[in-house]
């Protein structure tokens, strides 16, 4: 077994404020990095409904603050995750965003940040061959100093600087 694979979220020091944001299963993965923060964490989260929103408990047990999004309005608030981001910096800017889900998610994620001038990680969910950086199935096209490239999320990623992504 490889495992784990590839970058994960980078740590900023104690004392830091997060906002960490999972859409659908792009939420399993904010249970670590928001762990970090505790008390310092904001876990945004969004589902189609209640049935399937999972880890809210977890969050809230780990000192995590959390707003629930469903599209539906059958638990939390009705709405996207990007309007509950919104919503959070308007009160307060935190040091570092986290976000993994669909790409249409991040894209949006990923623009707030750029927006508000604060520092985004994304974790891209590919589909996965050989895990190693061989077989190019998890390509993904990112830009570094002005100059694009295909960078494999498996072995570059999964975690990349949002502004290094093209969506
Ligand atoms: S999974 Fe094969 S190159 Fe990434």
């Amino acid at each position: 077994m490889i495992s784990p694979l590839g970058k994960g979220f980078k740590v900023l020091e104690k004392g830091k404020k997060a906002i960490c944001i999972g859409g659908g299963i792009g939420t399993p993965p904010m249970l670590a990095i928001a762990k970090e923060y505790g008390e310092n964490a904001t876990v945004i989260s969004g589902f189609r409904n209640s049935a399937i929103a999972i880890l809210q408990d977890d969050f809230k047990a780990q000192g995590n603050n959390t707003i629930l999004c469903t599209d539906d309005g059958s638990a939390g608030k009705k709405g996207f995750v990007t309007d509950a981001l919104k919503e959070c910096l308007l009160n307060e800017k935190p040091d570092i965003i986290y976000a993994c889900g669909p790409n249409v998610m991040l894209k949006a994620v990923a623009e707030i940040a750029r927006d508000n001038g604060i520092y985004c990680q994304v974790s891209l969910e590919e589909r996965m061959g050989c895990g190693v950086g061989a077989c190019l199935v998890c390509a993904c096209k990112t830009v570094k100093d002005g100059e694009e490239y295909f960078a494999h999320v498996c072995k570059d990623g999964p975690v990349f600087s949002a502004e290094e992504v093209i969506f």
